[in-house]
This record gives C-alpha cells, structure tokens and sequence, in this order.
C-alpha cells in the first residue's frame, strides 16, 4: 500500500484496502496501519485496521467494517502475500467466518509455524514494557510450552445454530455472539473431547432437543463442558441448560431432570463403546430470570463429584487437587507446572521462617506449591469458593503452614497489619487482566519487601503496573514470557522485582 494514500474522507463500510499486517492484538487479529491524507491535510491521519485471520508479515486486500475513531475492524478479503514463512493452519475450522465450518476465533496464530510465535510474544511484551522504561535486554526469550497442541484441560461448547439454522454443537465464531459454528475438530482438545461433543451432537439430535436462544430466552441446552486431568486421565462433563420447566423433545413434552439424566446416560455408554472412560458428569441449571441474580444449580448425575488433577512442579513435591464443576484450574496443567516452576526459582531461596505472601491466590495452587519451601504462606483472594477450593486442597494434600483470606487485596493487606514493613518476606501478585489497584501497589510499597513477583496475563496492565510499582521503591530485575497458550495470541509474564537500592 502507498504509505500515504490521499483519500476523501475517513475509511467507510465496505471500502477496500491493500495492508500490511504489522502486529496482532489481544483478541489475535492481525493490526494494520492504515495511514490517510485526508482532503486537503498534508499529514496523514492513522488509522488501526483489526484483521481476523492474518498475522504480522502478510499483505492482504481487507473491506472495512464497522469504523470507530481510530481503530477500524476488516474483514479479509485475500491474502495477497501471505507472511515469510506461513504455513497451513492445521485446523480447518480457521479463517473468517465467511462459509459454514469457519470462523472459529480460537487459534488466531496457526498461520505461524510456533518459533515465529514465540519470539513474536517477546515482541508483545518487549514494546508494552518498554513504556514503562524497561529495556530489552532485561527480557528474556519466551519460555515455549512443551506440547504447543491438545494442551487443554477444559472446553466449553456452546449448543446453538448458524446463520442458516442448521443446530450446531461447538464455538460462537470470533465476533458473533448468537451463532454458533459446528465444531468437528479442536486441535486443542484431545480426540476423546471430541468424541463426547459428537456423541452430545447425535442425542440432541436423535432426542430433538432445543437449543437455548439467548434472544428470546426459550429453549433448553446451553452449553457442554467437558474437563480432562491431563496428570490423571480423568473425565468430567458438565451439561448447562436454561431453567425451563418443561423441555421440547421429538416425543412432545419431557421433564428436564429426566432429560438430563438421559443426556448423561446417552453420553456415558457413547464414550464407553469408543473406549472413553468419563469419570463424572454433572448437569447445571443456569437460572437468569429477569428481576433476578442470575444463579448455577447444578446437579451431580453420575461418577465421582469431583475430577482429581495432578501438578508435577520442578522443586516442588506432587500435589493432588478436587476440582469440582465451578472451581477454577488453570486451562494449561502441563504449562501450569512450568510456570510455577519458574515463579518458585525467580523467588530464590527464602528463609526457613520466611513469610511470602500469595496474593490473588485463586485456588491456591502457588502458595501450596511454595508452602513445601518457606515458613509459611497467606493467600488472599476475593471469591470466596475459590477460599473454600483453596483450603480444602491445603487438607488434602497435608499443608499446614498455609493460611487463606478472603476479600479485596489491599482491603485485607490493610486489615490485617499486613501491609506494615516486616509483615512478610516476599510476596507473590497473579492478579486478573486488569492488574492491580493503586491501593495495593500503595500497599506493597508500604511493605517494602526485598522481593516480589509479579505473574501477568496482560502485558499492557503489567506495563503500567510496573510504572507503579518503580515508584514505591522497586526495580524491575528480569522478564519472562511463557507461553501458556499455544497458537493463541495471549501471554504470560513473570517479572522479578526486587527493593531498590536508596
Ligand atoms: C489470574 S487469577 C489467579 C489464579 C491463581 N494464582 C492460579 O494460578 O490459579 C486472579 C485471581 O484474582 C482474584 N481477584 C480478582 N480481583 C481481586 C481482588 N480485588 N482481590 C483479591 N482477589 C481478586 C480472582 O478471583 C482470581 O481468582
């Protein structure tokens, strides 16, 4: 493209450019920069063009979509010339959403073969830091994931139809929120999850039952989880409908717990005859009435009420956790393992007596990995089953020296003196995409610990973070970025923080 195209006025729907995708956002969809002479301006005005299915290195012919001020969504065309070194996306349900069986938003980075990747996740996280002042040479490479396919513990599916009606089992594609794309294969699934999403496709089907229709609320299934322990070979499926009363079926009206049942039995003996064990099924009613707090009741239909997962962290002993339908387990165990690994080696040594603070704590999967290492360990974390999931895994897996709060970080640091200097050694922060509030950075700083270390999934958080937390007394010491998820454009960092000299 002519680097300063003179044009009439700002892009519009419908119009067509030839671009060079530049970089990827975090939604995965490749970024342009369209650069305008407007009229009679002699400078160019530039505009951000979001591509689905390209990535950084191809040029392509995009139609515009829905422009907003400077950021503008395209749809792609053709490639025209695909990136250095871009390969086939294995999966064929890549691509835009421009024919049934495409569309799906999942792996926006297929295209490129996993060391490109890699060293474009660096890239990420080397310009978000940068702007808060940390030099490259304080990054390292990107830690890549031992298995870049079939990494995935958990799925949801979603039950629904597409554009043209034909009831569908599998994913909404990227930027759609009521259709739903068959889904035949995920090549982040194993091949057993597949199985069972096929088997839940044929029963609905051969039963007739309704999909849930978010605009006009009617209808019954929602969605289908399916979660694998990735140590253990454990299966558990979850099946989500609406809170109907009554459920259409091919045999006229049924009774939703027996059709549950049903469905759970119907799954069970699919899997069996293709040699799958599932270990635990549930079934969940998901209740939004209007006027009302929207509410899960689920149901336990068969097998163990709970899937067991092991975690194999380097420097840790195993440990063993119960997940049941609601609790939260990173998506990634065998990555998990790795970047807790990496989270306990940039903590260093600590002292036998050595307090360190988890917070954020989720459902304590860190702090119970380092309790093994130090005197003893607070975690904080805001939902309060998460708490509960946390303490019941310290009993199960016999650790006494580990302690869980529950509420808002800086609420609790404060509450309980936790936030005065020599309340604790070192502390841990994995807090949510949004990163921390100024009160708990105001609050780390208060405490003043030799050591602290920050895991992040947004480096654009992480940046400003780090702004924050250099100016209540810390440097920034050393970078990592893990790949947690494959083929997809999110990243994990760690950074080592440490006080700074005065
Ligand atoms: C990225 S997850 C951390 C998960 C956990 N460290 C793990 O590895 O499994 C972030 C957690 O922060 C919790 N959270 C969000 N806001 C919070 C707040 N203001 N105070 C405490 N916890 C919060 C969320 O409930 C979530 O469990």
């Amino acid at each position: 493209m002519d680097s300063q195209l003179a044009w009439p006025h700002a892009p519009r729907w419908g119009e067509q450019f030839d671009v060079e995708i530049i970089d990827i956002d975090d939604k995965g969809r490749g970024i342009a920069e369209l650069a305008l002479r407007i009229g009679p301006q002699l400078s160019p005005r530039v505009y951000h063009v979001a591509v689905r299915a390209t990535v950084p290195g191809d040029f392509a012919r995009v139609q515009i979509g829905k422009p907003r001020k400077r950021k503008v969504d395209a749809q792609l065309l053709e490639l025209l010339r695909p990136a250095p070194g871009r390969v086939e996306p294995p999966c064929p349900h890549f691509g835009p959403y421009d024919r049934a069986g495409r569309g799906c938003g999942g792996c926006s980075l297929q295209p490129l073969p996993y060391p490109a990747q890699i060293a474009l996740k660096r890239g990420q996280v080397a310009r978000w830091l940068a702007t808060a002042g940390i030099g490259d040479e304080r990054i390292g490479e990107t830690v890549p994931a031992a298995s870049p396919w079939t990494y995935r513990n958990k799925m949801e599916f979603s039950f629904g139809d597409d554009d043209e009606r034909r009831e569908t089992v599998g994913m909404h594609p990227a930027g759609y929120r009521y259709e739903v794309m068959d889904l035949h294969h995920c090549r982040l699934e194993s091949d057993a999850a597949m199985v069972i999403v096929a088997a839940a496709r044929a029963h609905r089907l051969a039963r007739g039952l309704p999909h849930h229709d978010q605009r006009r609320d009617t209808g019954w299934l929602r969605t289908l989880t399916v979660r694998e322990g990735k140590r253990t070979g454990e299966r558990m499926v979850e099946i989500t409908t609406s809170a109907s009363l009554e459920v259409e079926t091919s045999d006229g009206p049924g009774d939703p717990a027996t059709e549950a049942a049903a469905f759970g039995v119907a799954l069970k003996s699919a899997a069996e005859r293709a040699g799958i064990r599932l270990d635990s099924l549930w079934w969940s009613v998901h209740d939004a009435r209007r006027g009302h707090r929207t509410e899960l009741h689920s149901t336990h239909l068969a097998g163990a009420p709970h899937l067991c997962e092991k975690l194999e962290v380097a420097g840790a002993r195993a440990l063993s956790f119960h997940i049941h339908p609601r609790a939260f387990f990173q998506p990634n165990t065998l990555q998990a393992e790795v970047l807790y690994g990496l989270v306990l080696e940039s903590l260093g040594p600590q002292g036998a007596d050595a307090h360190v603070l988890d917070l954020y704590c989720g459902t304590g999967t860190i702090g119970l990995c380092l309790a093994q290492r130090v005197g003893r360990v607070t975690g904080i974390e805001l939902s309060p089953e998460a708490v509960d999931n946390a303490k019941a895994n310290a009993v199960r897996n016999g650790i006494t020296n580990i302690s869980f709060l529950c509420g808002d970080v800086a609420t609790v640091l404060e509450a309980e003196g936790l936030s005065r200097p020599g309340a604790a050694d070192a502390v841990i922060v994995d807090p949510p995409r949004a990163g921390l509030m100024p009160a708990a950075i105001a609050c780390l700083g208060a405490l003043g610990v030799e050591r602290i270390i920050y895991v992040s999934c947004n480096p654009e958080a992480l940046a400003r973070d780090l702004i924050g937390l250099q100016a209540v007394g810390y440097s920034v010491d050393a970078v990592t970025p893990v790949d947690h998820f494959p083929q997809t454009a999110h990243v994990e960092t760690i950074v080592q923080l440490n006080r700074a000299c005065s």
